[in-house]
């Protein structure tokens, strides 16, 4: 009785397990899966009995003495491998003497640890490494604990199938955040877990597994890579998306089109594969490869380097970010010379040295991240006592350390009119890096108001200023001063007061004064407004109201954003309106903007969906489509006369 309501329970488990965490497609809630499983585990308390598929065995246990070797069913091959498309050409070319029109399977070369599973009569009998090909480590306890292997399958028969055991991006990120000893990359989390004596390391890391071979079956039963990963997902394992094709410069274009850092894992190459398995059969192996497969490697995107200095570059707010010179090192295809440490903190938890060895990994960014020591050699990095670029002395706040000089340390007064000036701010022309270090250095500008102060005779005499780049730069100086207000709120570089919260200010408060009058209680009212934007808010305004009171006198008139009331009775709300060419005394995005403001769509290109095109000077074949698709066009001039009274 209790044994036939545990089966019925397992089974249960077990499919929204699967559902869960191979599908990714939740069958029931948190709390009624708990319900089942802690009625199970009551029965088997009960009973003394663990049934060898029972999800309860999944929990991690007590740790092992040592591993057990495991002979596999068959032997383990590695994987021959290129660089370049023409190693492809090559692999193409020597499939090619014996196969006529062969077709390939191309998948990811997953970068993790390579986990062969042995099932029979349906059941998960071990787990264990790729070892020497020939005899692993048995892994059974830790391999247990990922929740996307089965522990029991359909397929009755003797099988042994081999995947790659990896961590995912998200799951190695999340787990960094908070560990004590971060992990220097997802292929090291991994296999640290599965190698670790106690299972319980394994549970923690939120393992998965993706299958992409048989490396056994009775009776050899299959016939091809695609129905090896039919046969695979009908037997629950989780697998990866392949692309087939016979044509190896298709191949190289898909394998070229990879963005692996898309990926939430890591993969450090794609594996072409010859479909059929006869074929593959003719072909055989070498001493370590199969002659039907090759491996196509991608560029390094981690390596190892020596830290050479650290230095501390300081920010628009005061911030001192560390940034790392390491000896040149080439990571995927470039030579990298340069690597983020994020601040003080981060450098003492990765305990890197200067003069030992680093961890160097590519990142969503431009610079590269240092993940960690990959020695123990090097000398302490020590906080600068001092600002590095005006010597004032230095506060921590958090992990950060600040320089409190807002008046008079340079990089900090340039960095916020580079900010001022920016796209998203108020969009000035022929303002570059070196610029604004030559209206600081030689022009005495200290702040963004005494850019409204600068003469034309001035700009002229720095580099660079001739007679187009002086009238752009004038022109856009003018035009900042009716400016949107929420770009205007951005432009000023308040702490903790990024894009979104700019506009959601200015579309609250309407104009700068109410806005400059804030007052907490009402600020936190705001949707995604918190404590923490209100006291930067008002702390802002209670020391720079003088700054705001100079822009004023200057002319400058931020815009009340009116974009709803404009919006629900503009003839242009809910259209989709395309503009082309140009507009004089306006940019593309202050365009785009104009048009979001009177509740329409900006779209990039003309279609039969378009409702009106606005042209400039110099249209080109967006005016031709829209006359050909008989689409609304109208001059950019008779637009803005149409909607004067909603921009003045
Ligand atoms: S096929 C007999 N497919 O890469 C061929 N291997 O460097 C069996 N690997 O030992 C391997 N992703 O551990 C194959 N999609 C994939 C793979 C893959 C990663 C690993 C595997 C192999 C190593 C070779």
């Amino acid at each position: 009785m209790e044994n036939k309501r545990m089966r019925a329970l397992i089974d249960e488990i077990n499919a929204h397990n699967y559902r869960y965490y191979v599908l990714d497609e939740p069958s029931v809630s948190d709390g009624e899966y708990d319900k089942l499983y802690d009625e199970l585990r009551a029965l088997e308390v009960e009973t003394g009995v663990v049934m060898p598929d029972s999800p309860t065995r999944r929990v991690g246990g007590e740790p092992v003495k040592g591993f057990l070797p495991h002979t596999h069913l068959s032997k383990l091959y590695s994987l021959d491998k290129c660089t370049t498309a023409d190693g492809l050409r090559d692999f193409d070319a020597r499939i090619k003497r014996t196969q006529a029109d062969p077709l390939y399977s191309v998948e990811y070369k997953l970068d993790g640890l390579t986990i062969c599973l042995t099932y029979e009569n349906g059941l998960l009998r071990g787990a264990a490494t790729r070892g020497n090909g020939e005899v692993g480590e048995d892994v059974t306890a830790q391999v247990m604990t990922i929740r996307s292997v089965p522990a029991a399958i359909p397929y009755r028969g003797l099988l042994e199938v081999q995947g790659e055991g990896i961590m995912r991006l998200s799951a190695f990120e999340a787990y960094n955040r908070t560990a004590a000893e971060p992990l220097k990359n997802a292929r090291n989390g991994v296999a640290g877990a599965i190698r670790s004596l106690d299972p319980a390391v394994a549970a923690a890391r939120k393992l998965d597994i993706i299958f992409y071979h048989v490396n056994y079956i009775e009776g050899d039963t299959l016939k091809s890579q695609s129905e090896c990963l039919s046969f695979l997902r009908e037997n629950r394992f989780k697998t990866q998306p392949t692309f087939v094709s016979g044509d190896i410069e298709r191949v190289i274009g898909h394998v070229a089109g990879i963005e692996r850092n898309k990926l939430d894992f890591l993969i450090d190459g794609m594996v072409v594969k010859l479909e059929d398995f006869a074929a593959r059969r003719a072909l055989g192996f070498t001493d370590k490869f199969p002659r039907w497969a090759i491996a196509y490697k991608f560029e390094a995107e981690e390596a190892t380097t020596t830290l050479s200095e650290v230095v501390f570059n300081v920010g628009r707010t005061g911030k001192l970010t560390p940034l790392a010179l390491v000896e040149p090192v080439e990571l995927y295809g470039v030579t990298v010379r340069r690597a983020t440490l994020n601040n003080m903190g981060d450098i003492e938890r990765k305990n890197v040295r200067v003069g030992g060895r680093v961890f160097i990994r590519r990142s969503n960014d431009v610079i590269p991240e240092i993940l960690g020591a990959a020695d123990d050699k090097g000398a302490r990095i020590e906080a600068p006592a001092v600002c590095p670029a005006c010597g004032s002395p230095l506060v921590t706040v958090g992990a950060h350390l600040f320089c409190e000089n807002e008046e008079g340390c340079p990089p900090q007064i340039t960095g916020r009119i580079e900010h001022y000036a920016s796209k998203d701010g108020m969009d000035l022309v022929g303002i570059s890096e070196k610029t604004i270090a030559a209206l600081h250095d030689r022009l005495g500008v200290r702040s963004v108001a005494d850019l409204y102060l600068v003469t034309e005779e001035q700009l002229r005499g720095l580099e660079g200023f001739k007679d187009k780049k002086t009238g752009q730069f004038f022109r856009s100086l003018e035009r900042s001063k009716r400016v949107p207000l929420h770009r205007f709120v951005h432009a000023l570089g308040i702490e903790n007061v990024g894009k979104k919260t700019a506009r959601d200010l200015a579309a609250h408060y309407k104009t700068m004064e109410k806005l400059m009058d804030a007052e907490a209680a009402e600020l936190v009212g705001i949707e995604d407004v918190g404590d923490i934007v209100a006291a930067s808010v008002i702390g802002y305004f209670e020391k720079h109201r003088p700054l705001i009171q100079r822009l004023f006198a200057y002319g400058v008139r931020p815009q009340p954003v009116t974009q709803a009331e404009s919006a629900a009775d503009s003839p242009y709300a809910g259209k989709k309106l395309v503009v082309t060419g140009t507009v004089e005394g306006y940019g593309r995005k202050e365009l785009e903007e104009l048009i979001r403001g009177l509740g329409a769509k900006p779209q990039a290109s003309v279609s039969k969906e378009t409702d009106l095109l606005i042209y400039g000077e110099n249209a080109g074949s967006k005016l031709e489509k829209a006359r050909e698709l008989a689409v609304e066009t109208m001059a950019a001039a008779q637009f803005l006369t149409s909607i004067l009274d909603r921009i003045r």
